[in-house]
């Protein structure tokens, strides 16, 4: 990606309307949070939120955390048992998230899910995060604003030594008060699992639910969310860098040599408008194809690490 002139907003009501506005367009702007700074995209904009995974240089597609302003909003994107409410009326606006059931006419992108039935999703508490919400008014899907395999940014200065360049804009809220990412909690039917320790303890937690929760001591859950197996895998079997098409299969192509793939992930070959179509592609092929799905070669540059990851996964052979 060419370089961006990264711009420093003032967190007054008119830097969060114009940190609005760029997100609006597509952008990518970092906005504080009470844990880090978290670097923000609309997460209905499939475009916008590659991107985010392109200014990190992450090296495989871990699903986003999903920002919004209330639980009204939270509402559209994840279904709330009663555990998952008594939570939210506890610890939101707060350094909590809650990863709960995907609702089944949302608008978000499949990038910020990786593609999961189930969707990541706070209530940040800081003030600036809360106006720039509000401005918005949608939701954004934001990790925090570091490369991938940095520190966490909790200064606005932190952000501009590590991102400069790779995003439109930072607005500039001061220190982070927690300092320490949200805690994360999985929630499936009565089940409860600790996925990530953070700004909410444990203790907090066993008290307002008077139960206990899973903890990754605990060899029945999943240690990193970024290993989980339930990543969508398609029906039919994948074959990746396939150079001619067998007759079984359909073709998944990329690039402007493709004329018989019956989807192209990027007919001019860009990276960042692949990534952004490559979950729903992928649902789209399994539909067509019961027998094989064919890939065309991805090269394994800047988004291409993480497409081609994604893939391999895809065309693994299943348990
Ligand atoms: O404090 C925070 O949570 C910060 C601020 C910016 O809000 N954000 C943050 O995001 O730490 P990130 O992307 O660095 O971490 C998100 C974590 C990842 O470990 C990811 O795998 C997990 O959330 N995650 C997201 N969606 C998930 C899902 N559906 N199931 C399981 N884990 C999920
Ligand atoms: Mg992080």
């Amino acid at each position: 990606m060419a370089d961006l002139q990264t711009k420093v907003l003032t967190a007054d009501q008119c830097g969060v309307n114009r940190a609005a506005t760029i997100l609006s367009a597509g952008g990518l702007v970092a906005f504080p949070t009470e844990t880090v700074y978290g670097l923000g995209a609309d997460a209905r904009n499939g475009h916008a939120v590659a991107s985010v995974y392109a200014a990190k240089g992450r090296p495989s597609f871990n699903p986003l955390i999903v920002h919004v302003a209330d639980l009204d909003t939270a509402k559209r994107y994840a279904g709330f048992n009663d555990l998952a409410l008594s939570l939210a009326a506890e610890f939101w606006p707060g350094p909590l998230t809650l990863v709960l059931p995907l609702t089944k006419n949302h608008d978000l992108s499949e990038l910020v899910t990786a593609g999961l039935d189930s969707v990541a999703i706070r209530i940040p508490q800081h003030p600036v995060a809360q106006a720039l919400l509000n401005a918005f008014n949608g939701p954004l899907a934001a990790p925090s604003a570091n490369p991938s395999g940095r520190i966490s940014p909790t200064q606005a200065a932190h952000v501009i030594a590590d991102m400069n360049g790779k995003i439109n804009a930072v607005l500039d809220g001061g220190n982070c008060t927690v300092g320490l990412e949200s805690t994360i909690l999985k929630i499936e039917g009565s089940k409860v699992s600790l996925l990530r320790a953070g700004g909410v303890s444990v203790e907090q937690i066993t008290n307002v639910l008077g139960q206990g929760i899973a903890t990754s001591s605990d060899p029945k859950t999943p240690q990193s969310p970024g290993q989980l197996k339930s990543h969508y895998a398609p029906k039919a079997q994948v074959r990746l860098n396939v150079g001619a098409v067998k007759d079984h299969e359909v073709l998944l192509g990329f690039g402007p040599d493709c004329a018989d793939a019956a989807l192209n992930l990027s007919p001019t070959g860009d990276l960042i408008e692949a990534a952004a179509n490559l979950f729903s592609y992928l649902r789209k092929m399994d539909a067509l194809a019961l027998d094989g799905i064919a890939i065309s070669p991805i090269p394994m540059s800047g988004l291409g690490l993480a497409i081609n990851d994604r893939l391999k996964r895809a065309a693994a052979p299943r348990p």
